[in-house]
């Protein structure tokens, strides 16, 4: 069973799935991380792209979620810290544009949710990857409101990070995630939109499980 979660940048869907999956006692699959996972390898290419698809095909790509976390590695190494580097998020948008990447992510994203029950979470899964998902949620916010929100979680690592520079990034990311031609960030018509400008973190968890767990009753 899959249920997702999509929406842009700083949304909240990350942190409020995990806690979903924790409260739950369901799988979490970060799509994310995936095309993260794929930009650094594309880096690792020097961003040629034939060198970057035959290695995309080489490389034995795992992931697990754990304590909180969305554990990735390449080849048996963790990579989880690498993908959420800086310059990893400058080029992420770019090397998810590339249709041949989105389904090489959503091949190994359909291979793994056929055991157990998962919530996923991205920009395009409940209308691309998982359009007969039991349930679909679109969660959105203000950019000023999810911009703070970002800069809180990212300045332990990044002390001299300002709102204005995450604010620039989150607009630039959501422009070319939702402008792209290849399976755009988008709200599938049969989403329920959860807006979180106003709502606490536990509101919005409480919100999306109460929906969950009436489909689990449904299922049992
Ligand atoms: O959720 P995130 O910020 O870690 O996602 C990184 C990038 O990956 C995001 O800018 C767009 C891309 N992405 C995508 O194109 N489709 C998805 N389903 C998930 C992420």
């Amino acid at each position: 069973m899959i249920i997702v979660i999509d929406g842009p940048a700083g949304s909240g869907k990350s942190s409020t799935a995990r806690a979903i999956a924790d409260r739950l006692d369901i799988e979490y699959l970060d799509s994310g991380a995936l095309y993260r996972t794929a930009t650094l390898i594309y880096l690792e290419a020097n961003r040629d792209k034939e060198t970057f698809f035959r290695l995309l095909n080489q490389k034995n790509i795992s992931f697990y979620y754990e304590d909180q976390k969305f554990h990735v590695a390449v080849d048996g190494e963790s990579v989880t810290n690498k993908i959420r580097t800086g310059e990893v998020t400058k080029s992420v948008s770019e090397v998810a544009a590339l249709p041949r990447v989105r389904s090489f992510v959503n091949n190994l994203m359909r291979d793994v949710v056929l055991d157990g029950i998962y919530i996923a979470e991205g920009r395009d899964l409940g209308t691309a990857v998982f359009p007969d998902a039991e349930l679909k949620f679109f969660m959105s916010a203000d950019l000023e409101e999810r911009a703070k929100r970002r800069l809180s979680e990212r300045r332990k690592n990044n002390p001299g990070l300002t709102l204005e520079e995450v604010k620039q990034n989150i607009a630039e990311r959501d422009l070319k995630d939702s402008k792209r031609q290849a399976d755009p960030l988008k709200k599938a018509d049969d989403a329920i939109e959860i807006d979180t400008t106003n709502l606490s973190f536990e509101q919005q968890v409480d919100k999306i499980c109460l929906e969950i767990r009436e489909i689990l009753k449904e299922t049992e």
